[in-house]
């Protein structure tokens, strides 16, 4: 349902929750750099991550005013995750001696790779954690302005489908909206990928990703190959390619949010040919593909054996990669 939302309403790049929490590439571009640095009014208050909250502060003292600041209205990361957990720890949620570290995992949105932590508009923090009820997530969405999202899950387990022999695995959406950007910085420009954080795996945006500068060279060796993105996730390794000197990119998933997902950063990223979408079993993919391809990128979550999926990809492509 969300992606029939924003497949129809990706022109004025509205969300399912009605805020504009998809920008075109442009915008995003012109605030990014301002987004989360602090202005000369910020305050200065940070918590130490591993110690008991309560051992720092008052846990009242923690408002939505708490060190605020007057001119620009942001928070320090420190400061919002110390008020999300005293709500948790008022809820008995967690227990009373948790530091902020225990309170849940932290997601910027949208992301790039900071160099120091963030201060934080409003609605620009997903955060994830194992155990919480209904009632305190919309108490956090609520008094917390910062959080876009919370969400219920265990980040040690993976996140979607982990493989053709294994079930779909979601987090649960407890409050707000899931809809996360990553930024990736690539020589070839900014590749904005937006995704669902309740189904589809966390990413993290790095100015070295080590997968974008695989293809980079091996895509050197070509003039205008034709890819299959065997396993795209959200699309960013194809979207690459496109941006590179691709001619054609087959993305191709056998989880639909997946692919239903690449469909909009394609969107996104302005990308309107050259490609295909399939939502199958790699496995299937020869018998499915006529076209022979040049090269063929194999993704598969870390502990997968990949050998039959390269064996499988070797008779539709020329050249396959293991990312
Ligand atoms: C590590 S993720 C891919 C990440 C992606 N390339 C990116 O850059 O974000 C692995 C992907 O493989 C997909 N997958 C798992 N088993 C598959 C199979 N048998 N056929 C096709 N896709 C599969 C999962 O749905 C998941 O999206
Ligand atoms: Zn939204
Ligand atoms: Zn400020």
């Amino acid at each position: 349902m969300l992606y029939n939302y924003l497949k129809t309403n990706i022109k004025n790049m509205k969300c399912q929750c009605d805020e504009n929490c998809i920008e075109n590439l442009d915008e995003l571009l012109k605030t990014i750099d301002e987004k989360y640095t602090p202005c000369k009014e910020c305050s200065k208050k940070t918590f130490k991550k591993a110690m008991p909250l309560r051992k720092q502060i008052k846990l009242e003292k923690l408002t939505t005013q708490y060190e605020r600041c007057p001119t620009c209205n942001k928070r320090h990361i420190d400061v919002v995750m110390a008020h999300v957990l005293k709500i948790m720890i008022e809820n008995e949620q967690i227990i009373k001696t948790a530091s902020i570290r225990k309170a849940a995992m932290p997601l910027i949105t949208p992301a790039i790779e900071l160099t120091q932590p963030p201060y934080l508009p409003e609605r620009s923090l997903v955060i994830i954690t194992p155990q919480i009820d209904l009632k305190t997530s919309q108490q956090i969405y609520e008094q917390v302005p910062e959080i876009k999202a919370v969400i219920k899950g265990d980040i040690n387990q993976t996140l979607g489908i982990k493989d053709e022999n294994t079930q779909k695995h979601n987090y649960q959406l407890m409050s707000g909206c899931p809809i996360r950007c990553d930024i990736q910085k690539t020589d070839k420009g900014y590749i904005p990928i937006y995704k669902d954080q309740s189904k589809l795996h966390i990413e993290y945006a790095k100015s070295n990703n080590e997968k974008i500068e695989q293809i980079s060279q091996i895509l050197t060796n070509y003039e205008n190959p034709k890819i299959i993105d065997a396993m795209c996730g959200p699309g960013t390794l194809g979207i690459y390619a496109l941006k590179n000197n691709a001619q054609k990119v087959l993305f191709n998933d056998i989880n639909s949010d997946s692919t239903n997902t690449t469909q909009i950063n394609l969107k996104i990223n302005n990308i309107t040919d050259n490609y295909e979408i399939m939502n199958e079993n790699i496995l299937d993919l020869p018998n499915l593909v006529d076209e022979k391809y040049d090269i063929g990128f194999i993704d598969a979550f870390p502990g997968i054996d990949v050998d039959k999926y390269v064996n499988c990809l070797k008779k539709i492509c020329n050249e396959v990669i293991i990312i």
